[in-house]
């Protein structure tokens, strides 16, 4: 084993540099401009797979290409099989002006490495890679089969990767799925996620007159559809920011002592909170505090709100449409067509008839959870604690990785969700960034792993 972690020490400069090379692609999957980057993302991931030694091919999709790569097998062994997921494609960049630096110009910043991708999830991704290339340049047998399965959909809700997995699904078939794209809550903290939140996602399209018109002629003689957006929202949650719309919660389990126990081993400072996100003040489901809020509790937001005019100046219309564009996170229990159903019922009770209501029901996935006491958590855990010398945490988190119920419901897989960001790496954000010291640690972590795995 020291073989292996000795390499890893030896090597962690020309590792940040392929990760520079890797954050370099402005792999964007929402945004079809950058399709060729994708695919040339894809093909550098390809490469980089067969320099370290693994079995690897591009696999066309009808979307953007999965990358599948394999350790070499020893004929007549019989090893656990592991499947490592990752993805490549990173969220749109924008707003470009927040950024101090390009975002795909990778910066060293003391141990910070700025770039958008660098931490959701290319550094988590390759920290996985340079953990097995240890194994296969020092020649020390692999205690594990490991396939590697990067995809470029994940921001976008993973479209292609289902029909890949029924496809390869005897290829495929493991004895668990190992996913680093989660958090931790501090370097003092590693952590076991056991529990993601599921999402909903629709938008609201609300039409009044067929066309803008001159609000000083006509506005007041007819209903601003812009209006009735703002009046139908602000009846979804109460005065102690509750959905309220029936049935919502419907079937939400309350949180064990044993979650509640998990949870106040992570210190939690409100004022460093409120700073990290820069509100003046926090806001949430009273009852419960912030890491039950955001991670156990379910919501209803809106991401994105238009209407009307929004260029320079101004433009006196009233105008023709009004939409929201809303995901609602689920927990346990909930399902996401289920949930649709209660929101859409209580907007078409509560939309006056001055208005025509349509509702765009998107991509869904229901919550995920794990026991955090199975055997191969168990040795999740220990691989954590040699790796960090702490004791690692049980974390539930809110955001989503919705591919991981298909490893359950396709292959029989749990996964393992052995997250490396830290809550300031700003994902989805401007300045993102990736901790060098998480990215060394998170490569240990992945070499240990695989022998507390094999026993
Ligand atoms: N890496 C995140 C998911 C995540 C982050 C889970 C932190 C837990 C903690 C992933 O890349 C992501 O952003 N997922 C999307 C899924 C959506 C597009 C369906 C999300 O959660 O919004
Ligand atoms: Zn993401």
């Amino acid at each position: 084993m020291d073989v292996v972690l000795n390499y890893l020490k030896g090597n962690q400069k020309r590792f940040v540099e392929e990760l520079c090379d890797y954050v370099r692609f402005p792999s964007v999957s929402a945004q079809p401009k950058h399709g060729e980057d994708m695919t040339n993302c894809a093909t550098w991931l390809v490469k980089h797979c067969k320099a370290i030694g693994l079995e690897a091919r591009l696999c066309p999709t009808d979307g953007h290409p999965i990358v599948l790569a394999k350790t070499p097998r020893k004929k007549g062994a019989r090893k656990r099989h592991f499947m490592v997921y990752g993805h490549y494609d990173v969220q749109p960049p924008e707003p470009f002006e927040l950024w101090k630096t390009p975002p795909f110009e990778p910066t060293i910043r003391g141990r910070s490495l700025i770039a958008r991708g660098a931490s959701d999830n290319k550094g988590q991704n390759l920290a996985h890679l340079k953990a097995v290339e240890a194994y296969l340049k020092t020649r020390q047998e692999l205690p594990c089969d490991l396939t590697f399965v990067i995809e470029g959909e994940e921001e976008v809700g993973s479209k292609s990767l289902g029909a890949f997995l029924q496809k390869h699904r005897e290829e495929l078939r493991c004895d668990a799925v190992v996913v680093s794209d989660t958090g931790i809550p501090s370097k003092q903290h590693p952590a076991l996620t056991y529990a993601l939140r599921g999402i909903a996602a629709f938008e609201i399209i609300l039409r009044g007159p067929d066309r803008d018109l001159h609000s000083g002629i006509f506005g007041g003689s007819v209903q601003n559809p812009a209006i009735v957006l703002a009046q139908l929202l602000a009846k979804v949650h109460d005065a102690q920011g509750r959905v309220a719309i029936p049935g919502f919660y419907a079937g939400v389990a309350k949180l064990s002592d044993f979650e509640r126990k998990q949870m106040a081993r992570v210190p939690f400072n409100r004022g460093a909170y409120r700073k990290l996100l820069g509100v003046p003040e926090l806001f949430g489901e009273r009852g419960f505090t912030p890491d039950e809020q955001r991670t156990a509790r379910p919501t209803f937001e809106i991401n994105g709100l238009t209407s009307g005019y929004q260029g320079d100046g101004s433009k006196t219309i009233v105008p023709a449409w009004a939409r929201a564009k809303i995901t609602t996170r689920l927990v346990p229990n909930q399902q996401p067509a289920k949930v649709i159903k209660a929101v859409r019922t209580f907007l078409e009770k509560n939309c006056p008839p001055t208005v025509t209501l349509e509702i765009k029901s998107g991509h869904g996935a229901e919550a995920y959870m794990v026991s955090p006491r199975s055997t191969n958590a168990q040795a999740a855990l220990r691989a954590l604690k040699k790796a960090f010398g702490r004791e690692p945490v049980l974390l539930r988190e809110g955001g989503s990785i919705p591919i991981v119920n298909q490893f359950q419901k396709i292959l029989g897989a749990d996964t393992l969700l052995l997250g490396l960001a830290l809550p300031d790496d700003n994902a989805h954000s401007p300045n993102e960034k990736f901790d060098l010291d998480l990215f060394a640690q998170g490569q240990r972590m992945s070499a240990l792993l695989w022998r507390e795995l094999a026993l």
